[in-house]
Protein backbone atom coordinates (compact mmCIF):
# COMPACT_ATOMS: atom_id res chain seq x y z
CA UNK A 1 0.00 0.00 0.00
CA UNK A 2 1.73 2.88 1.27
CA UNK A 3 4.40 1.43 2.77
CA UNK A 4 2.98 1.16 6.62
CA UNK A 5 1.61 -1.68 7.56
CA UNK A 6 0.41 -4.31 11.04
CA UNK A 7 2.82 -7.24 11.48
CA UNK A 8 2.10 -9.32 14.16
CA UNK A 9 0.26 -6.41 15.76
CA UNK A 10 3.28 -4.10 15.22
CA UNK A 11 3.19 -1.17 12.87
CA UNK A 12 6.14 -1.07 9.93
CA UNK A 13 7.67 1.48 7.94
CA UNK A 14 9.24 -1.11 5.09
CA UNK A 15 10.69 -4.10 6.78
CA UNK A 16 11.40 -1.46 9.95
CA UNK A 17 9.27 -1.63 13.52
CA UNK A 18 7.94 1.81 14.41
CA UNK A 19 9.12 0.86 18.46
CA UNK A 20 12.73 0.67 16.65
CA UNK A 21 13.09 3.79 15.64
CA UNK A 22 11.12 5.39 19.09
CA UNK A 23 13.37 3.75 20.81
CA UNK A 24 16.42 4.77 18.45
CA UNK A 25 15.46 8.54 18.01
CA UNK A 26 12.45 9.47 21.12
CA UNK A 27 9.31 11.22 19.66
CA UNK A 28 7.84 13.09 18.14
CA UNK A 29 8.92 11.60 15.25
CA UNK A 30 8.27 12.37 11.39
CA UNK A 31 9.03 9.15 9.48
CA UNK A 32 8.67 8.43 5.58
CA UNK A 33 8.91 5.51 3.57
CA UNK A 34 11.14 5.52 0.69
CA UNK A 35 9.07 2.60 -1.00
CA UNK A 36 5.97 4.42 -0.17
CA UNK A 37 7.13 7.57 -2.24
CA UNK A 38 8.46 6.07 -4.84
CA UNK A 39 4.92 3.46 -5.53
CA UNK A 40 2.91 6.84 -4.94
CA UNK A 41 5.12 8.30 -8.01
CA UNK A 42 5.16 5.87 -10.18
CA UNK A 43 1.11 5.78 -10.06
CA UNK A 44 1.10 9.37 -10.63
CA UNK A 45 3.94 9.10 -13.75
CA UNK A 46 1.06 6.76 -14.85
CA UNK A 47 -1.56 9.40 -14.76
CA UNK A 48 1.30 12.20 -16.07
CA UNK A 49 1.58 9.84 -19.24
CA UNK A 50 -2.27 9.89 -20.16
CA UNK A 51 -2.08 13.63 -19.56
CA UNK A 52 0.80 14.37 -21.75
CA UNK A 53 1.89 15.84 -18.62
CA UNK A 54 5.53 16.58 -16.10
CA UNK A 55 5.06 16.23 -12.71
CA UNK A 56 7.40 19.18 -11.03
CA UNK A 57 6.73 18.46 -6.78
CA UNK A 58 5.54 20.77 -5.17
CA UNK A 59 7.98 20.65 -2.17
CA UNK A 60 7.03 22.76 0.52
CA UNK A 61 4.71 19.67 1.07
CA UNK A 62 7.78 17.78 2.45
CA UNK A 63 10.49 20.04 2.06
CA UNK A 64 13.73 17.74 3.21
CA UNK A 65 16.60 17.33 0.81
CA UNK A 66 16.80 14.06 1.13
CA UNK A 67 13.07 13.27 0.22
CA UNK A 68 13.77 16.11 -3.04
CA UNK A 69 16.68 13.92 -3.92
CA UNK A 70 15.08 10.67 -3.72
CA UNK A 71 12.10 12.44 -6.14
CA UNK A 72 14.51 13.96 -8.66
CA UNK A 73 15.83 10.80 -9.02
CA UNK A 74 12.82 9.42 -10.13
CA UNK A 75 12.38 11.75 -12.64
CA UNK A 76 10.13 15.03 -10.52
CA UNK A 77 11.36 17.94 -12.17
CA UNK A 78 10.31 21.00 -9.25
CA UNK A 79 7.73 23.79 -7.76
CA UNK A 80 8.22 26.47 -5.55
CA UNK A 81 7.29 29.28 -3.81
CA UNK A 82 9.93 31.02 -2.24
CA UNK A 83 13.72 32.19 -2.54
CA UNK A 84 14.39 29.39 0.15
CA UNK A 85 12.50 26.85 -1.30
CA UNK A 86 14.14 27.87 -4.86
CA UNK A 87 18.40 27.09 -3.16
CA UNK A 88 16.60 24.05 -1.89
CA UNK A 89 15.03 22.71 -4.83
CA UNK A 90 19.00 23.42 -6.71
CA UNK A 91 20.45 22.11 -3.47
CA UNK A 92 18.68 18.59 -4.63
CA UNK A 93 20.34 18.84 -7.63
CA UNK A 94 17.25 19.74 -9.84
CA UNK A 95 18.74 21.59 -12.92
CA UNK A 96 17.14 25.47 -12.83
CA UNK A 97 15.58 25.11 -15.86
CA UNK A 98 13.38 22.08 -14.40
CA UNK A 99 12.37 24.90 -11.41
CA UNK A 100 8.94 26.59 -11.98
CA UNK A 101 8.85 29.43 -9.28
CA UNK A 102 5.05 30.63 -8.13
CA UNK A 103 3.89 32.77 -5.20
CA UNK A 104 2.04 35.50 -4.51
CA UNK A 105 4.25 37.73 -2.80
CA UNK A 106 7.95 37.14 -4.85
CA UNK A 107 10.51 39.96 -3.07
CA UNK A 108 13.01 41.68 -5.63
CA UNK A 109 15.92 39.53 -3.99
CA UNK A 110 13.99 36.26 -4.54
CA UNK A 111 13.37 37.18 -8.13
CA UNK A 112 16.93 38.56 -8.65
CA UNK A 113 17.98 35.05 -7.75
CA UNK A 114 15.81 33.41 -9.38
CA UNK A 115 16.25 35.45 -12.83
CA UNK A 116 20.57 35.90 -12.93
CA UNK A 117 21.46 32.61 -12.72
CA UNK A 118 24.67 33.37 -10.72
CA UNK A 119 24.09 34.00 -7.18
CA UNK A 120 22.38 31.77 -4.76
CA UNK A 121 20.23 33.24 -1.70
CA UNK A 122 22.92 30.66 0.43
CA UNK A 123 26.01 32.66 -0.73
CA UNK A 124 29.37 30.53 0.12
CA UNK A 125 27.42 28.33 2.30
CA UNK A 126 25.93 26.51 -0.71
CA UNK A 127 29.43 25.35 -1.41
CA UNK A 128 28.16 22.93 2.76
CA UNK A 129 25.41 21.40 0.34
CA UNK A 130 27.66 20.04 -1.73
CA UNK A 131 27.10 22.70 -4.59
CA UNK A 132 29.90 24.85 -5.30
CA UNK A 133 29.07 25.73 -8.66
CA UNK A 134 26.84 28.92 -8.46
CA UNK A 135 28.03 30.97 -11.12
CA UNK A 136 26.96 28.49 -13.83
CA UNK A 137 23.19 27.91 -12.75
CA UNK A 138 21.98 29.66 -15.14
CA UNK A 139 18.20 31.18 -14.64
CA UNK A 140 15.44 29.31 -13.23
CA UNK A 141 13.05 27.46 -15.96
CA UNK A 142 9.85 29.15 -15.36
CA UNK A 143 8.45 31.81 -13.03
CA UNK A 144 4.68 32.18 -12.76
CA UNK A 145 3.34 35.40 -12.07
CA UNK A 146 0.57 36.56 -9.72
CA UNK A 147 -0.43 40.49 -10.31
CA UNK A 148 0.54 43.21 -12.66
CA UNK A 149 3.08 44.65 -10.31
CA UNK A 150 4.89 41.49 -9.95
CA UNK A 151 5.42 41.48 -13.87
CA UNK A 152 6.51 45.25 -13.78
CA UNK A 153 9.64 44.47 -11.14
CA UNK A 154 9.93 41.35 -13.34
CA UNK A 155 10.34 43.09 -16.34
CA UNK A 156 12.39 45.68 -14.57
CA UNK A 157 14.68 42.99 -13.17
CA UNK A 158 15.22 41.24 -15.93
CA UNK A 159 16.45 44.47 -17.36
CA UNK A 160 18.65 45.15 -15.12
CA UNK A 161 20.02 41.58 -14.83
CA UNK A 162 19.96 41.63 -19.11
CA UNK A 163 18.05 38.44 -19.51
CA UNK A 164 14.62 37.32 -20.65
CA UNK A 165 12.38 35.46 -17.92
CA UNK A 166 10.25 32.82 -18.69
CA UNK A 167 7.09 33.22 -17.34
CA UNK A 168 3.56 32.06 -17.07
CA UNK A 169 0.45 34.48 -16.25
CA UNK A 170 -1.12 32.82 -13.15
CA UNK A 171 -4.96 32.78 -13.49
CA UNK A 172 -7.73 33.12 -11.01
CA UNK A 173 -10.41 30.73 -12.92
CA UNK A 174 -13.29 31.51 -10.20
CA UNK A 175 -13.69 27.80 -9.87
CA UNK A 176 -14.71 26.50 -6.65
CA UNK A 177 -12.51 23.33 -5.58
CA UNK A 178 -14.99 22.77 -2.62
CA UNK A 179 -12.72 21.71 -0.16
CA UNK A 180 -11.31 23.67 3.29
CA UNK A 181 -11.87 27.67 2.72
CA UNK A 182 -8.46 28.29 3.95
CA UNK A 183 -7.20 25.86 0.83
CA UNK A 184 -9.24 27.13 -1.29
CA UNK A 185 -7.11 29.42 -3.61
CA UNK A 186 -8.96 29.67 -7.54
CA UNK A 187 -11.92 31.58 -6.43
CA UNK A 188 -11.86 35.52 -7.00
CA UNK A 189 -12.21 36.18 -3.43
CA UNK A 190 -8.81 34.71 -3.25
CA UNK A 191 -5.50 36.52 -3.37
CA UNK A 192 -4.08 33.93 -6.14
CA UNK A 193 -3.47 34.84 -9.66
CA UNK A 194 -5.11 37.19 -12.14
CA UNK A 195 -8.82 37.28 -12.87
CA UNK A 196 -9.67 36.40 -16.74
CA UNK A 197 -10.61 39.21 -18.09
CA UNK A 198 -7.07 41.24 -17.20
CA UNK A 199 -4.95 38.56 -18.67
CA UNK A 200 -5.11 39.44 -22.69
CA UNK A 201 -4.18 43.10 -21.85
CA UNK A 202 -1.06 42.08 -20.01
CA UNK A 203 0.12 39.82 -23.09
CA UNK A 204 -0.44 42.95 -25.29
CA UNK A 205 1.62 44.85 -22.75
CA UNK A 206 4.64 42.84 -23.02
CA UNK A 207 4.67 41.15 -25.95
CA UNK A 208 7.70 42.75 -27.49
CA UNK A 209 8.91 43.27 -24.01
CA UNK A 210 12.76 42.18 -24.90
CA UNK A 211 13.27 41.11 -21.02
CA UNK A 212 10.03 38.85 -20.76
CA UNK A 213 8.56 35.88 -22.97
CA UNK A 214 4.93 35.38 -21.53
CA UNK A 215 4.92 32.05 -22.37
CA UNK A 216 1.85 30.24 -20.85
CA UNK A 217 -0.89 30.25 -18.33
CA UNK A 218 -0.97 28.56 -14.57
CA UNK A 219 -3.79 27.78 -12.45
CA UNK A 220 -4.04 26.33 -9.25
CA UNK A 221 -7.56 26.22 -7.65
CA UNK A 222 -6.81 24.87 -4.15
CA UNK A 223 -5.43 21.76 -1.53
CA UNK A 224 -7.37 18.39 -0.97
CA UNK A 225 -9.58 18.95 -3.75
CA UNK A 226 -11.53 15.30 -3.82
CA UNK A 227 -13.52 15.86 -6.88
CA UNK A 228 -12.19 15.89 -10.15
CA UNK A 229 -14.89 18.13 -11.86
CA UNK A 230 -13.29 21.40 -10.82
CA UNK A 231 -10.22 20.65 -12.42
CA UNK A 232 -12.38 20.22 -15.83
CA UNK A 233 -14.24 23.63 -15.14
CA UNK A 234 -10.84 25.47 -14.39
CA UNK A 235 -9.14 23.54 -17.31
CA UNK A 236 -12.03 24.66 -19.54
CA UNK A 237 -11.19 28.21 -18.29
CA UNK A 238 -8.01 28.16 -18.75
CA UNK A 239 -8.35 26.66 -22.56
CA UNK A 240 -11.15 29.11 -23.63
CA UNK A 241 -8.35 31.86 -22.25
CA UNK A 242 -5.77 30.27 -25.02
CA UNK A 243 -7.94 30.51 -27.82
CA UNK A 244 -8.88 33.72 -27.11
CA UNK A 245 -4.48 34.87 -26.95
CA UNK A 246 -3.38 33.00 -29.84
CA UNK A 247 -6.45 34.29 -31.96
CA UNK A 248 -4.84 37.98 -30.93
CA UNK A 249 -1.49 36.33 -32.15
CA UNK A 250 0.30 35.06 -28.95
CA UNK A 251 1.80 31.84 -28.92
CA UNK A 252 0.91 29.37 -25.79
CA UNK A 253 3.53 26.99 -25.61
CA UNK A 254 2.87 26.00 -21.57
CA UNK A 255 0.00 24.68 -19.28
CA UNK A 256 0.70 24.22 -15.83
CA UNK A 257 -2.59 22.81 -14.27
CA UNK A 258 -1.54 23.22 -10.88
CA UNK A 259 -1.34 20.73 -7.81
CA UNK A 260 -4.01 20.01 -5.17
CA UNK A 261 -5.35 16.11 -5.65
CA UNK A 262 -6.85 14.79 -2.74
CA UNK A 263 -5.01 12.41 -0.84
CA UNK A 264 -6.60 9.45 0.74
CA UNK A 265 -6.56 10.35 4.61
CA UNK A 266 -9.30 8.23 4.88
CA UNK A 267 -9.61 4.85 2.92
CA UNK A 268 -11.30 5.53 -0.22
CA UNK A 269 -12.31 9.82 -0.10
CA UNK A 270 -10.42 10.66 -2.54
CA UNK A 271 -10.07 10.40 -6.58
CA UNK A 272 -7.07 8.02 -7.50
CA UNK A 273 -4.47 9.75 -10.03
CA UNK A 274 -6.06 8.23 -12.87
CA UNK A 275 -9.26 9.49 -12.15
CA UNK A 276 -7.80 13.42 -12.33
CA UNK A 277 -6.22 12.48 -15.26
CA UNK A 278 -8.82 11.22 -17.10
CA UNK A 279 -10.61 14.11 -16.05
CA UNK A 280 -8.28 16.57 -17.93
CA UNK A 281 -6.80 14.59 -20.75
CA UNK A 282 -9.66 14.70 -23.58
CA UNK A 283 -9.81 18.49 -22.56
CA UNK A 284 -6.24 19.18 -24.12
CA UNK A 285 -5.34 15.78 -25.55
CA UNK A 286 -5.67 18.10 -28.97
CA UNK A 287 -3.41 20.63 -28.01
CA UNK A 288 -1.04 18.26 -26.34
CA UNK A 289 -0.54 16.51 -29.69
CA UNK A 290 -0.06 20.47 -30.90
CA UNK A 291 3.08 20.38 -28.74
CA UNK A 292 1.70 22.54 -25.41
CA UNK A 293 3.87 21.32 -22.86
CA UNK A 294 1.78 20.58 -19.87
CA UNK A 295 3.06 20.75 -16.09
CA UNK A 296 1.44 19.27 -12.91
CA UNK A 297 2.39 20.78 -9.50
CA UNK A 298 1.40 17.58 -6.83
CA UNK A 299 2.54 17.85 -3.52
CA UNK A 300 -0.25 15.35 -1.02
CA UNK A 301 -0.92 12.99 -3.42
CA UNK A 302 2.86 11.99 -3.30
CA UNK A 303 3.97 12.88 0.01
CA UNK A 304 0.52 12.42 2.01
CA UNK A 305 0.72 8.90 2.76
CA UNK A 306 4.06 8.33 2.61
CA UNK A 307 4.37 9.56 6.36
CA UNK A 308 3.17 8.75 9.38
CA UNK A 309 4.12 11.56 12.90
CA UNK A 310 5.28 9.41 15.59
CA UNK A 311 3.96 10.20 19.20
CA UNK A 312 4.40 8.89 22.59
CA UNK A 313 1.29 9.26 24.93
CA UNK A 314 2.45 11.40 28.09
CA UNK A 315 -0.32 11.42 30.28
CA UNK A 316 -4.16 10.45 30.39
CA UNK A 317 -6.64 12.27 31.74
CA UNK A 318 -10.26 11.71 32.52
CA UNK A 319 -12.17 14.57 33.01
CA UNK A 320 -16.24 14.97 33.77
CA UNK A 321 -16.57 14.42 30.56
CA UNK A 322 -14.03 13.72 28.46
CA UNK A 323 -11.28 11.39 28.51
CA UNK A 324 -7.70 13.14 26.98
CA UNK A 325 -4.98 11.36 25.56
CA UNK A 326 -1.85 13.69 26.07
CA UNK A 327 1.02 13.03 23.87
CA UNK A 328 4.12 14.56 22.99
CA UNK A 329 3.00 15.99 19.45
CA UNK A 330 0.76 18.69 18.88
CA UNK A 331 0.01 21.72 17.14
CA UNK A 332 3.66 22.59 17.29
CA UNK A 333 4.87 19.12 15.59
CA UNK A 334 1.21 19.28 13.40
CA UNK A 335 -0.74 22.25 12.76
CA UNK A 336 -3.12 20.62 10.20
CA UNK A 337 -6.15 19.74 12.78
CA UNK A 338 -5.98 23.15 14.56
CA UNK A 339 -5.85 24.87 11.71
CA UNK A 340 -8.11 23.33 8.94
CA UNK A 341 -9.88 21.05 11.33
CA UNK A 342 -8.14 18.27 8.93
CA UNK A 343 -8.89 14.20 9.85
CA UNK A 344 -5.82 12.16 10.50
CA UNK A 345 -6.36 8.72 11.09
CA UNK A 346 -4.47 8.14 14.60
CA UNK A 347 -3.99 4.30 16.24
CA UNK A 348 -1.60 2.73 18.49
CA UNK A 349 1.42 1.28 16.74
CA UNK A 350 1.27 -2.39 18.51
CA UNK A 351 -2.35 -3.64 19.30
CA UNK A 352 -4.17 -7.03 19.72
CA UNK A 353 -5.18 -8.80 16.57
CA UNK A 354 -9.00 -7.36 17.41
CA UNK A 355 -7.87 -4.03 16.83
CA UNK A 356 -5.90 -4.07 13.49
CA UNK A 357 -7.43 -1.18 11.32
CA UNK A 358 -9.65 -2.95 8.54
CA UNK A 359 -9.25 0.57 6.73
CA UNK A 360 -8.36 3.83 8.06
CA UNK A 361 -11.72 5.92 9.30
CA UNK A 362 -13.47 8.55 11.53
CA UNK A 363 -15.19 5.50 13.08
CA UNK A 364 -14.15 1.71 13.07
CA UNK A 365 -16.51 -0.65 13.77
CA UNK A 366 -14.42 -2.93 16.11
CA UNK A 367 -15.08 -3.92 19.96
CA UNK A 368 -13.63 -2.31 23.26
CA UNK A 369 -13.13 1.19 21.94
CA UNK A 370 -12.73 4.46 24.13
CA UNK A 371 -13.49 7.42 22.67
CA UNK A 372 -11.18 10.17 23.72
CA UNK A 373 -9.55 13.59 22.94
CA UNK A 374 -5.87 13.28 21.49
CA UNK A 375 -4.17 16.47 22.25
CA UNK A 376 -0.99 17.62 22.57
CA UNK A 377 1.11 19.53 25.69
CA UNK A 378 0.64 23.04 23.78
CA UNK A 379 -1.12 25.84 26.26
CA UNK A 380 -3.91 26.37 23.78
CA UNK A 381 -7.30 24.63 23.32
CA UNK A 382 -6.36 23.96 19.32
CA UNK A 383 -4.01 22.04 20.11
CA UNK A 384 -5.68 18.86 19.37
CA UNK A 385 -4.54 15.78 17.36
CA UNK A 386 -8.20 13.93 17.33
CA UNK A 387 -11.55 15.44 19.39
CA UNK A 388 -13.92 12.97 19.88
CA UNK A 389 -12.14 9.57 18.19
CA UNK A 390 -12.87 5.84 19.46
CA UNK A 391 -9.02 3.95 19.79
CA UNK A 392 -7.84 0.91 21.71
CA UNK A 393 -7.13 1.88 24.92
CA UNK A 394 -3.65 3.28 25.36
CA UNK A 395 -1.91 3.81 28.60
CA UNK A 396 1.13 6.45 29.71
CA UNK A 397 4.16 5.62 27.33
CA UNK A 398 2.29 3.85 24.27
CA UNK A 399 3.29 4.96 20.96
CA UNK A 400 0.61 6.19 18.61
CA UNK A 401 0.77 6.36 14.83
CA UNK A 402 -0.61 9.89 13.45
CA UNK A 403 -0.91 8.47 9.59
CA UNK A 404 -0.96 10.51 6.76
CA UNK A 405 1.61 13.06 7.97
CA UNK A 406 3.85 13.08 5.51
CA UNK A 407 2.20 16.28 3.54
CA UNK A 408 2.24 19.74 5.17
CA UNK A 409 2.88 17.75 8.56
CA UNK A 410 6.96 18.39 9.12
CA UNK A 411 6.60 21.86 6.70
CA UNK A 412 4.45 23.99 9.27
CA UNK A 413 5.93 22.85 12.47
CA UNK A 414 7.08 25.65 14.93
CA UNK A 415 8.83 26.11 17.86
CA UNK A 416 5.75 26.96 20.01
CA UNK A 417 6.22 27.02 23.85
CA UNK A 418 9.95 26.51 22.96
CA UNK A 419 9.73 22.69 21.34
CA UNK A 420 12.22 21.75 19.00
CA UNK A 421 11.35 20.61 15.87
CA UNK A 422 11.15 16.78 15.79
CA UNK A 423 13.44 14.22 13.80
CA UNK A 424 12.94 13.13 10.48
CA UNK A 425 13.45 9.60 9.36
CA UNK A 426 13.32 7.59 6.28
CA UNK A 427 12.87 4.12 6.00
CA UNK A 428 13.79 2.16 2.92
CA UNK A 429 13.15 -2.05 3.00
CA UNK A 430 15.12 -2.73 6.08
CA UNK A 431 16.85 0.06 6.47
CA UNK A 432 16.10 3.32 8.89
CA UNK A 433 17.94 7.07 7.82
CA UNK A 434 17.79 9.98 10.38
CA UNK A 435 17.17 12.28 7.40
CA UNK A 436 16.82 15.55 9.65
CA UNK A 437 17.95 15.97 13.22
CA UNK A 438 16.03 16.84 15.90
CA UNK A 439 16.51 20.77 16.94
CA UNK A 440 18.06 21.08 19.57
CA UNK A 441 16.87 23.64 22.42
CA UNK A 442 20.31 25.45 22.24
CA UNK A 443 19.88 25.84 18.35
CA UNK A 444 16.79 27.21 19.14
CA UNK A 445 17.69 29.68 21.54
CA UNK A 446 20.83 30.50 19.47
CA UNK A 447 19.35 33.64 17.42
CA UNK A 448 18.28 35.58 21.10
CA UNK A 449 21.51 34.64 23.04
CA UNK A 450 23.10 37.63 22.51
CA UNK A 451 21.22 40.56 21.01
CA UNK A 452 22.93 43.52 18.40
CA UNK A 453 22.45 46.85 18.91
CA UNK A 454 21.28 48.78 15.80
CA UNK A 455 23.20 51.47 14.25
CA UNK A 456 20.75 53.66 13.19
CA UNK A 457 20.81 56.50 10.55
N1 LIG B 1 1.06 24.49 -6.67
C1 LIG B 1 0.87 25.63 -5.99
C2 LIG B 1 1.01 26.92 -6.67
C3 LIG B 1 0.49 25.58 -4.63
O1 LIG B 1 0.29 26.70 -3.95
C4 LIG B 1 0.35 24.32 -4.00
C5 LIG B 1 -0.04 24.22 -2.59
C6 LIG B 1 0.60 23.15 -4.75
C7 LIG B 1 0.95 23.28 -6.08
C8 LIG B 1 0.52 21.77 -4.17
O2 LIG B 1 -0.73 21.43 -3.65
P1 LIG B 1 -0.99 19.93 -3.15
O3 LIG B 1 -0.91 19.03 -4.35
O4 LIG B 1 0.06 19.59 -2.17
O5 LIG B 1 -2.33 19.96 -2.54
N2 LIG B 1 -1.09 23.33 4.19
C9 LIG B 1 -2.29 22.85 3.51
C10 LIG B 1 -2.10 22.78 2.01
C11 LIG B 1 -1.65 24.10 1.43
C12 LIG B 1 -1.29 24.02 0.00
C13 LIG B 1 -0.58 25.24 -0.47
N3 LIG B 1 -0.28 25.23 -1.84
C14 LIG B 1 -2.67 21.50 4.10
O6 LIG B 1 -1.99 21.01 4.97
O7 LIG B 1 -3.70 20.94 3.73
Amino acid sequence: MDGFEYRNGVLHAGEVPLPAIAEAVGTPAYVYSADGIRTAFHRLMAACTTMGARPHYALKSSPNLHICRLLRELGAGMDVVSGGELERAWLAGTPMEEIVFAGVGKSDAELRAALSGKFSLLGEEAAKFGRSDIEERGPVGLINVESPSELERLSAIAAELGVRAQVCVRVNPNVDPKTHEYVTTGKDRNKFGIDVDQVPPLFERYRDDPFLSLVGLHVHIGSSVRQTDPYADATKVVLALIDDLEAAGHKIAVLDLGGGWGAEYASGEAPSVDAYAAAMAPLIAERVAQGLRVIIEPGKKIMANAGVLLTRVQHIKQGRTRRFVICDAGMQTLIRPALYQAFHFIWPVQVEEKHLPPKRAEHLDLEDLLRCDIVGPICESADFLARDRDIPKVKRGDLLAVFSAGAYGMSMTSNYNDHGRPVEVMTDGGKATVIGERQTLASVLEREREGRRLELG
